[in-house]
């Protein structure tokens, strides 16, 4: 059964261009978001550099490129839904530029400040335009109390802000791109004043549920105050034509193959319709 018609990704399309982000009206079921727990799990138990800790310590903060060494994620990217909609929100064909889960631990996940995802990938990498886009599943279920995504609608159309002068910083370390102390932020008066002037959304709702989002869109989330882990699946697509020439930082960080994704399905890894709230 084809669940994701045409006029649905559509519709999508249009959301997406105007607000910076939507919602996918089908969730993954049980059965894949407890296989894809399984698989954080086991990764996060590995000491290995795509493993990262919240400072000072021992709690993961997040894994990083997971698509190019677990068999699960990886079959995760060629998803044919999931690709459908990359290619559907920024014209595809795409391949995979970031794979990443955000682990946000009960009580002690730290906040990502005010940001733009393009500021680092322009910046850092050399992304030509912001012609990418991150698909996000939600793990656990996620609340107002665990950490959820903010957004501000509209912000992803107004450019980038409050970037470094060239040369003031020199390379930032990759650390400052996946820590609390993010290299590149939005000044906060900045963006409540834009969030007093447009709004912003809590991206909430029950784990399976998936989220697009603009590269270029003003976006935070605070510090994980409940007892419920809060975790993000993060995929970032990029357009095959916008690959960066010549990024150096790490391959976990940045996919250095743009070969495009091919699609596969896989009975493990199965969508339902959204229940509504
Ligand atoms: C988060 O996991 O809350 C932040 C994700 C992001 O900034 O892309
Ligand atoms: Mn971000």
């Amino acid at each position: 059964m084809s669940v994701v018609t045409e006029s649905a990704l559509t519709g999508l399309k249009a959301a997406y261009d105007r607000d910076g982000w939507c919602e996918f009206p089908y969730r993954f079921t049980d059965q894949a978001v407890t296989l894809l727990k399984e698989r954080v799990a086991a990764i996060s138990r590995e000491r290995r550099p795509e493993v990262v800790h919240e400072k000072g310590s021992d709690k993961v903060r997040g894994i990083h490129g997971c698509h190019a060494f677990d068999e699960v994620c990886a079959t995760l990217v060629r998803h044919p839904k999931l690709v459908a909609l990359a290619e559907e929100l920024t014209g595809g064909p795409v391949y995979v530029y970031q794979f990443k889960v955000n682990l946000k631990q009960a009580h002690e996940g730290a906040a990502w400040p005010w940001h733009q995802d393009y500021a680092f990938w322009s910046e850092e990498d050399g992304m030509p335009t912001p012609n990418a886009v991150n698909i996000a599943l939600s793990l656990d279920d996620i609340h107002e109390g665990n950490g959820p995504l903010v957004v501000i609608p509209g912000s992803h159309r107004m450019g980038l802000f409050d970037l470094p002068e060239k040369g003031s910083e020199g390379d930032s370390d990759w650390q400052q791109h996946v820590s609390a102390d993010l290299a590149y932020t939005v000044r906060e008066e900045r963006a409540e004043k834009m969030a007093a002037e447009s709004g912003s959304v809590l991206i909430t709702g029950e784990a399976g549920a998936v989220h697009a989002f603009h590269p270029s869109i003003v976006h935070s989330s605070s510090n994980n105050v409940s007892p419920d882990r809060r975790a993000l699946l993060l995929i970032t697509y990029n357009a095959v034509d916008n690959a960066p020439e010549n990024p150096t930082r790490p391959e976990f960080l940045v996919t250095r193959d743009s070969t495009p994704v091919t699609p596969a399905a896989d009975d493990r890894l199965g969508l339902q319709p959204r229940s509504q709230a």
